[in-house]
């Protein structure tokens, strides 16, 4: 059953996690989005597919709550949503990890983790850090994802870009995050670190978390992602299992599935 199969049949309408329908987004003169939908269901990993300009990073700033469509809807769980900022997003249970990461690389793991939403107690009703507390819960959220890092007081800027990935996605599961969105995560990792990335993203699943996946790399897409939906032009050409497909398939349709209406 294709992933579009599966949002149409109302009774497995409460495993969606997000759905678009659509999405308009114009930048002056240039129409970013020109009817742009997604489906995506709970506890999979959804790959967004398109050549360079296809709309990928416009869909998703609209999902993460970075800009508002000028038309069409959004809904998670369901329920129609209107994100006035990412912080809404966030509070509807979305995270979206950006290409650059967004930690402190001078800032030890643990502090990373918990920026903007930092452990605390009162004390004479002074506010004051539980560090240890925020060390033993960073350590939980690493071993969750299976991680062999142990020291949490480390800088980030000692660890590798696959063990900076697992950090960006504790920190988006220390929000409660139950989708989260990654932009090009393997797009400057070597071999080694992009199958430690390909692990976290499968670990995810396993603990139910739904993972959309930006990327330009087919072979990860047809290696870690259960859909895809590809985009060309602004619009939604394709959205299907990506079983039976392999990198070079995948490859084929970007390029060639609706280039004759573009
Ligand atoms: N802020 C903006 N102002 C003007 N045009 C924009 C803006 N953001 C995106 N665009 C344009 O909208 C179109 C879609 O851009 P978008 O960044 O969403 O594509 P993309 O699929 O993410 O591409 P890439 O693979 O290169 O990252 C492109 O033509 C782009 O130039
Ligand atoms: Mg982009």
């Amino acid at each position: 059953m294709s992933l579009t199969d599966a949002a149409a049949a109302p009774g497995l309408a409460t495993s969606e996690a997000l759905r678009v329908r659509g999405a308009t987004k114009t930048y002056g003169a240039v129409e970013a989005l020109r009817g742009a939908d997604l489906t995506v269901r709970r506890g999979t990993v959804h790959a967004v597919c398109g050549d360079n300009g296809a709309g990928k990073s416009t869909l998703i700033k609209l999902i993460s709550g970075v800009e508002a469509p000028d038309g069409g809807e959004i809904s998670v769980d369901g329920r129609p949503v209107h994100f006035a900022d990412p912080h809404a997003a966030l509070a509807a249970g979305i995270a979206t990890i950006h290409q650059d990461l967004g930690l402190a690389p001078r800032m030890a793991i643990y502090q990373n983790i918990f920026m903007g939403s930092e452990l605390t107690r009162r004390i004479l009703g002074v506010p004051v850090l539980r560090r240890r507390a925020m060390i033993a819960r960073s350590a939980e959220f690493l071993a969750q994802l299976n991680s062999a890092i142990t020291d949490m007081t480390v800088p980030v800027d000692t660890l590798s870009g696959g063990q900076r990935q697992a950090v960006a996605i504790c920190r988006a599961l220390r929000w409660k995050a139950e989708t989260i969105i990654m932009d090009e995560p393997t797009a400057a990792l070597g071999v080694r670190e992009t199958a430690q990335v390909l692990a976290l993203i499968r670990r995810l699943r396993e603990q139910g978390v739904t993972v959309i996946l930006i990327s330009h790399n087919m072979a990860d897409v047809v290696a870690v992602a259960d859909s895809v939906t590809i985009l060309r032009a602004g619009r939604t050409v394709l959205e299907r299992a990506t079983e039976g497909l392999d990198a070079d398939s995948l490859s084929h349709l970007i390029l060639f599935v609706g280039a004759e209406a573009a």
